[in-house]
């Protein structure tokens, strides 16, 4: 019987601490009502003080190797998509490696693909798998709220802490990756993302003392539409791929990066909303830990029984964006 490959194993992990829009009107000029009106977020988790990029990710990656029954040592390669590295280098892959006991294996992140960047990486995974066999753990994790600023009212509603993991590996009993796709717009590079500390801008005392190091640019009214068309389009790629339609899809989880984007795409897809998992409100957005902790949330809410087919999306700087087909 031909292998399948997917995912075995699942796993997230928010922090306790609980940012609530009132927590911020304490920081900048906002408002509870502001914030619900234009994004859907009540609130979002935090990491704690001493709490990092590492520690989330590996509470996300104990739940998905429990779950999938995989010891460390089985590991054939990790990959850790994040925009909010544990260090500037190396990279958050290594101290994984490391800290979860895993063999002298490939280790790597993919930085920088913000939210796309979990999708992304389960994309690479699954063809490593094909050539390489598995299992290979893959992790989204950020801790954006320790490298953001916290003046910025753009920008510093909108998100949140979190891990999500997943152990992609081939068989016959795991979650079947039917369909991928992912893209990339590079001209649309400077309109979301954080400038300061690379060789463009580096760091220095100038720009702290202009208070900019921490800034997140983003023309919010671009990435919305892009958001929107990019998903859509990717969710009709990988639909097609398989000759489905919408009206095959069970539960549909896109990357929740603002419930009026979530609402545009569902709409855009002819997706019904009680099809569409919606967590926005719990946690913002998350960036690369957005989606497996919805599908993670849903799941173990019962909501993708055996059988289910299961959308997922995702957007994000670069432009990047990626669309997954999953069967229960
Ligand atoms: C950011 C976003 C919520 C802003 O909503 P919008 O309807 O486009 O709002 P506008 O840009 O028209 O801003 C309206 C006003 O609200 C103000 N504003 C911005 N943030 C605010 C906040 N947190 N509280 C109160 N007012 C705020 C702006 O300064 C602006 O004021 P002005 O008109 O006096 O200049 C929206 O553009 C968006 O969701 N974009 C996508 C962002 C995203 O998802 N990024 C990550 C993608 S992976």
């Amino acid at each position: 019987m031909q292998q399948k490959i997917g995912f075995r194993g699942l796993g997230a992990y928010v922090p306790e601490r609980v940012m609530t829009n009132e927590d911020w009107t304490r920081y900048v000029d906002t408002s509870d009502e502001w914030i619900v009106e234009r994004t859907g977020i009540h609130q979002r988790r935090f990491a704690g003080e001493k709490e990092t990029t590492v520690d989330l990710g590996m509470a996300a990656a104990r739940l998905a190797m429990e779950e999938a029954a995989v010891q460390p040592g089985e590991l054939r390669e990790i990959i850790v998509a994040t925009d909010t590295p544990e260090v500037y280098n190396p990279d958050t892959a290594a101290y994984i490696q490391h800290q979860i006991g895993a063999g002298e294996v490939p280790a790597y992140d993919l930085a920088g693909s913000g939210c796309a960047g979990f999708l992304q990486a389960v994309d690479l995974a699954c063809s490593r798998v094909a050539v390489r066999g598995g299992p290979i753990l893959v992790l989204g994790v950020e801790a954006i709220s320790k490298i953001m600023s916290w003046q910025d009212r753009n920008t510093c509603v909108l998100f949140g802490d979190g891990a999500g993991a997943m152990v992609i590996d081939q068989g016959q009993d795991l979650v079947e990756v039917l369909a991928v796709t992912t893209g990339t717009d590079g001209s649309k590079a400077d309109i979301l993302g954080k400038e300061i500390g690379g060789t463009r801008v580096p760091f220095s005392k100038e720009v702290a003392e202009d208070n900019v190091h921490n800034r997140v640019v983003m023309n919010g009214r671009e990435v919305f539409k892009e958001a929107v068309s990019r998903m859509s389009a990717a969710a009709h790629e990988v639909l097609n791929q398989v000759g489905w339609s919408t009206d095959d899809i069970d539960l549909f989880v896109p990357h929740q990066a603002n419930i009026r984007i979530l609402h545009s795409v569902a709409k855009s897809l002819g997706f019904p909303l009680e099809k569409v998992y919606i967590n926005v409100q719990d946690y913002g957005n998350t960036g690369s830990a957005s989606v497996p902790l919805a599908l993670w949330e849903a799941r173990n809410k019962g909501m993708v029984p055996a059988g289910s087919k299961v959308l997922l999306t995702a957007f994000g700087a670069g432009f990047h964006w990626a669309a997954v087909l999953l069967q229960f």
